[in-house]
């Protein structure tokens, strides 16, 4: 038996929000989806996700929500950690820091396990994610033969060499993070699904889903800047798995980019 699963590409803000909204609904019944996740690290106007947008979002039959390094942005967002199983960060922040970093998700189909890590290069310098892939999966696999991995990181090397780590080991491994969907989606030779990154679901009119005025200073005066949300030319990015319940391989992989609705056209 197969079940199918939908990963969604980290969601920025309101405009990130409004297209899962739309059009989340059509792929889950074009893809018989049995499981949706969905990375949520910027959908707070960019800086975490808390109830506020979490709901909505479960509302629409995601089952977990991944988070990254701006799950921490907002207080409000730490909170909702504590609260709420089903929204989770990378395991590998040290020990003692809010929330969890696996979740359990009961489909009809059966038990998959969502686990999200983080890369260290270019990023705060936490605890090993390949050493804490090894620690937990012993304790997931007892669960599932299914475990999807987020692999929240910026060096496209490092999530191919977590990958390449993981591979027949785990059903699959989604980069997120640098808001750039890749096209070298594929499935590795022990069946490991792989992506370097899904992609952002949030407006392209941006710099990475921010206002570009803001991040154009960033870089030219070398100080902090307020960043806004951007609005225009939003898409929705996601990967698709097919996956083999019995074994944990994934058998088909698809990436998914759509732009959004045209008001203006008839
Ligand atoms: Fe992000
Ligand atoms: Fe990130």
């Amino acid at each position: 038996m197969t079940i199918n699963i939908l990963f969604i590409g980290d969601i920025v803000g309101q405009p990130g929000l409004d297209i899962v909204q739309m059009y989340l609904p059509s792929l889950q019944k074009k893809y018989r989806i049995d499981v949706t996740i969905a990375n949520g690290e910027n959908a707070s106007d960019g800086k975490g996700c808390t109830e506020k947008e979490a709901k909505p979002l479960f509302d629409l039959g995601v089952h977990a929500i991944t988070g990254g390094n701006h799950t921490w942005d907002k207080h409000q967002s730490q909170e909702y950690l504590k609260a709420e199983p089903r929204a989770i960060r990378p395991l590998n922040y040290p020990k003692g820091t809010f929330g969890n970093g696996y979740v359990l998700v009961n489909s009809p189909k059966g038990k998959i396990a969502v686990l999200n890590l983080q890369g260290r290069a270019f990023m705060s310098p936490i605890d090993c994610p390949f050493r804490a892939a090894d620690w937990v999966l012993p304790k997931l696999k007892q669960e599932t033969k299914v475990v999807i991995v987020d692999m929240h990181a910026e060096a496209t090397a490092e999530k191919l060499a977590l990958a390449n780590y993981l591979d027949g080991k785990v059903t699959a491994v989604i980069g997120t993070h640098t808001h750039i969907q890749t096209s070298d989606e594929r499935i590795f030779p022990n069946g490991t699904g792989y992506i370097t990154d899904c992609g952002m679901t949030g407006p392209y009119d941006s710099v990475i889903g921010m206002k570009t005025d803001a991040a154009i200073n960033r870089f030219i005066y070398q100080t902090p800047q307020k960043y806004q949300t951007a609005a225009g030319n939003v898409h929705l990015t996601a990967v698709y798995l097919k996956v083999d319940l019995e074994t944990g391989k994934t058998v088909e992989i698809e990436r998914i980019f759509i732009p959004e609705f045209d008001k203006n056209s008839s």
